[in-house]
């Protein structure tokens, strides 16, 4: 007891507030709703600590969702394709939308939900105004969540680990006086519950939570089993599990589901294999392996863009609402998003048991049985930010999930193609939103989301990219390519020729509407489907070179290369209105709403670079009047869509307007425990906006689509800083400071022994490793470059 009680006594911080301001988000009082939880997670499992006098603990496995695989494929789709087609070519834009409506719907409209798994419930019978000293809170660079008081002159901490290594969720609980602690443990969900019981055995307590997801034909099944080892008495009522007379009490938890184990007895042998190891080996154990394990993530990147000072030391929530009017004062609240953004990935995508998932909209932290949106994998934008920053921040050990998930959505995708559009040449298809069972059919029933086919070609972009960065052939060999090369054989089959071009159709711009002009049918309506809108013309742009990319990297000249050269030649280039902005459709209609959240018409900005100034500097000012005019409107009114602009300035170099969007963004959008919302703390939690606002900061810093260009949008708020740790395509480790607004000093080390160009903010002259820079150097494996300024 006593090694333990000093060592406790020394982990006290000293003053309220001695945290650091860019790695630790804290708080004085308990989450009072759940956008106020400190989240954490393993990559499968998920807990959401309220820190509340009885402590609720939100807890979520990956794979719980509302039922089974339904193919809801609409059996008159092929039909009405062709005449859809044929109306929309004639310009009956009204019939066109409703006909698709009418017969391609997916039959239900929905796939399954992301769904809640209930509670840990720890009552210590003290109340919240006996409670003193109060502090709760998250270091992202540990991934270690603590809440800690005084109750009586006892001092009580509870400190929480999500282990990956160990696969569970771990929780110590203590005081400083021994025998002190006192606390009732359950576990708690409102619904469809088959049993839950607790028991003790040889002192070791057992909380069993056995149910469905939903009381549907086939629902996911799961149990939930939390370990509690005390050095206390334990005794049980049979629903809870008391420990009197503590000091320590730990706990070990998991959840198994009918997902990945099928019965009940080996998804219950997995988690007592798992429960015993962890409670074998002890918390400390647990806990040490996993920071090791996290930090080893979270700290390959260091950030700084100056000091915060006093301003700092305030709680997050507070700090949160300081920001409001005073933003210039708080730096270092930006690096804390950041690395929350980070922490987010980390604790929501890992290389779990297979099948991993990927993180959803809301990551995996979720209270709800009917989520928003249902929590799915959203394919217009969503899925795609959420790895925005896998790459360049170096996380790229969290892509894996993602390909799980196209390795699933791929099967379910080959029979859509072939029953919704007749392809059977091996392509996959995929519209706007999937599930865990890689659903592929049309989701919802609106013209201006649900018929989509371009699921395939979007995600494409991201597992090229991970290559990029990555430079590891054997993934691209082995799992991308074969996903490239189907998602780019869809449209061989599907795409129709209409004046001149290879053109989508019946397709939309997500989630936009233009208003039917005069000769095209229903004058004034609002439609939203339409021949190839521009942003599915990038999109396949970015397909075909990807695939051949993919075909010269590995040393492959078959069809597939050469049919993705052809079609390229033939995809039709972005187009420029009259009035000097990247059109958005087919022709310069008149748009519902100018200020929409998604910059779909310039996807080829970011994060494509069809737009991009270093490749086309037409387009590039093309695609800034785009964003000038939306911006104008009123856009960046969802979370997600504020940080897809700051990454969108980035890509054009106007570091002020990006500082301008953070800004922003941290004004408006995060909820009080660093959530992203749909459009401010009282609204919906999700959690793309987290990622593309950690995307955007490092966009900001570092670019490297054609050349390492770094520093390419540097605000001039931000005049001194360091960063280092970012990753640029070709796989090279960068780290850099700058002082005054001017790059001071960079090292790039490479890790692949690519070639490697370097730019330097807007074109400054420079030395690397002591010799004049005069253009691609060939490096070597291990090699640092150090690039100053001439
Ligand atoms: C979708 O909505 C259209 C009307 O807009 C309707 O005709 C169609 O039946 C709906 N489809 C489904 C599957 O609900
Ligand atoms: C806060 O902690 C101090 C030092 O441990 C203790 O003396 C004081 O009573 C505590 N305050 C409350 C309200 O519990
Ligand atoms: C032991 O627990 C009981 C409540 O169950 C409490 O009244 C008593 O004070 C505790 N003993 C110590 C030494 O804390
Ligand atoms: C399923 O559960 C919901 C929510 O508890 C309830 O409203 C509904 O009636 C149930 N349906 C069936 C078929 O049991
Ligand atoms: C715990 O939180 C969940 C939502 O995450 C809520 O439904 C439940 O009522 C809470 N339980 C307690 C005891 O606060
Ligand atoms: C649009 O198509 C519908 C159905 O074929 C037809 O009845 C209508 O006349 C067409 N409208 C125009 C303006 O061509
Ligand atoms: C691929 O093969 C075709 C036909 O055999 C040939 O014309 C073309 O040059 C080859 N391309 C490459 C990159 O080798
Ligand atoms: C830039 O794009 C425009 C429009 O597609 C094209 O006409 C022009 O040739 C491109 N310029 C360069 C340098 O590629
Ligand atoms: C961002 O820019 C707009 C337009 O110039 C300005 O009105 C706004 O005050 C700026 N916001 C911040 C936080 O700098
Ligand atoms: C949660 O509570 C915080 C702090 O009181 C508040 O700012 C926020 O709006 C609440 N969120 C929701 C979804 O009600
Ligand atoms: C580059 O490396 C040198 C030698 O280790 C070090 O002194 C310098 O601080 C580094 N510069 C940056 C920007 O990291």
């Amino acid at each position: 007891m006593r090694p333990f009680y000093s060592a406790f006594v020394a982990a006290i911080p000293l003053v309220l507030g001695n945290f650091d301001a860019s790695h630790v988000s804290w708080y004085t009082t308990p989450a009072n709703n759940f956008t106020s939880t400190l989240p954490i997670g393993n990559g499968r499992l998920g807990a959401a600590i309220w820190g509340t006098a009885t402590e609720n603990v939100t807890l979520n496995e990956n794979s719980i969702w509302s039922g089974p695989f339904i193919n809801r494929v609409n059996p008159r789709s092929y039909d009405a394709l062709w005449p859809v087609r044929s109306l929309l070519a004639q310009g009956n834009m009204t019939e066109g939308n409703d006909v698709t409506l009418a017969n391609m719907v997916g039959i239900p409209d929905s796939p399954q939900s992301f769904s809640a798994l209930g509670s840990l419930v720890l009552d210590f019978g003290h109340d919240q105004a006996g409670i003193g000293n109060y502090t709760r809170y998250l270091d992202l660079r540990t991934g270690v969540a603590v809440v800690e008081y005084t109750y009586h002159e006892v001092h009580y901490r509870r400190e929480y680990v999500a282990s990956y290594p160990d696969g569970v969720v771990a929780v110590r609980l203590s005081s400083s006086q021994p025998g002190s602690l006192n606390v009732a443990s359950s576990l708690a969900r409102d619904r469809y519950v088959v049993s839950n019981q607790a028991a003790v055995s040889s002192d070791i307590g057992v909380l069993t939570l056995r149910a469905y997801s939903n009381n549907v034909s086939d629902p996911i099944q799961f149990t939930t089993e939390a370990r509690i080892v005390s050095d206390g008495r334990a005794t049980s009522n049979g629903v809870s599990l008391v420990v009197r007379n503590a000091s320590t009490v730990d706990i070990f938890i998991d959840t198994e589901t009918s997902y990945r184990y099928t019965t009940r007895e080996t998804r219950e042998a997995e988690i007592k294999d798992k429960l015993e190891t962890a409670s074998r080996s002890s918390f400390l154990t647990v806990k040490q392996n996993a920071i090791t394990d996290y930090s080893t993530l979270a700290q390959r990147v260091d950030l700084n863009l100056g000091s915060s000072g006093s301003a700092g030391n305030l709680p997050t929530d507070t700090r949160l609402v300081s920001y409001r009017t005073d933003p210039d004062s708080d730096p270092e609240l930006a690096v804390l998003m950041f690395h929350f953004g980070r922490h987010s990935l980390i604790a929501s995508s890992r290389a779990t048991e297979s099948p991993a998932l990927p993180a959803n909209l809301q990551g995996l932290w979720n209270q709800d049985f009917d989520p928003a949106w249902g929590g799915r994998f959203t394919i217009d934008i969503n899925l795609e930010m959420n790895y925005w920053p896998a790459e360049v921040t170096n996380l790229a050990d969290t892509f894996s999930p993602f390909i799980d998930l196209l390795d699933i959505v791929h099967g379910r995708g080959l029979d859509v193609a072939e029953s919704m559009y007749h392809c059977s040449n091996g392509g996959y298809v995929l519209h706007h939103n999937t599930d865990l069972w890689g659903d592929a059919a049309p989701v919802d029933n609106g013209t201006t989301w649900t018929m989509w086919p371009m699921g395939g070609a979007w995600l494409s972009a991201n597992l090229i990219e991970h290559y990029r960065f990555t430079r590891d052939e054997t993934i691209l060999r082995d799992r991308i390519w074969p996903l490239l090369q189907s998602a780019a054989r869809f449209y061989y089959c599907y795409l129709f020729p209409f004046k001149g071009y290879y053109s989508t159709g019946p397709s939309l711009s997500p989630e936009a509407s233009y208003i039917v002009p005069d000769d095209m049918t229903t004058a004034g309506n609002e439609e939203g489907i339409d021949i190839a809108p521009t942003m599915d013309n990038s999109l396949l742009h970015e397909l075909f070179q990807a695939v051949i990319e993919t075909c010269d990297v590995l040393g492959i000249n078959n069809t597939d290369c050469t049919t993705a050269a052809k079609y390229l030649s033939k995809i039709k280039p972005p187009q420029i209105g009259s009035s000097g902005r990247i059109l958005e459709w087919r022709l310069d209609y008149e748009e519902s709403d100018p200020g929409h959240r998604h910059m779909s018409p310039i996807v080829g900005l970011f994060p494509g670079d069809q737009l991009a100034p270093l490749d086309n500097e037409t387009l590039a000012t093309a695609a800034k009047a785009f964003l000038d005019w939306r911006i104008a409107h009123g856009s960046g009114s969802t979370g997600w869509s504020r940080t897809w602009t700051m990454n969108l300035y980035a890509r054009l170099f106007d570091g002020d307007q990006v500082w301008n969007h953070t800004q922003i963004y941290l004004q408006t959008f995060p909820s009080p425990n660093l959530w992203n919302t749909d459009s401010g703390p009282d609204t919906v939690f999700q959690i793309d906006g987290n990622f593309g606002f950690t995307s955007g900061i490092a966009e900001m810093l570092l670019q490297s689509y054609k050349v390492v260009h770094l520093l390419p949008a540097l605000p001039a708020a931000v005049p001194t800083g360091h960063v280092s740790g970012l990753v640029a395509r070709g796989n090279f480790i960068v780290d850099m400071a700058w002082l005054g607004g001017v790059l001071t000093g960079a090292n790039i080390t490479s890790q692949s022994g690519s070639t490697l160009d370097i730019r330097v903010q807007d074109g400054l002259d420079f030395t690397v490793n002591g010799e004049r820079y005069a253009g691609g150097i060939q490096t070597d494996a291990g090699k640092v470059y150090t690039v100053v300024p001439a």
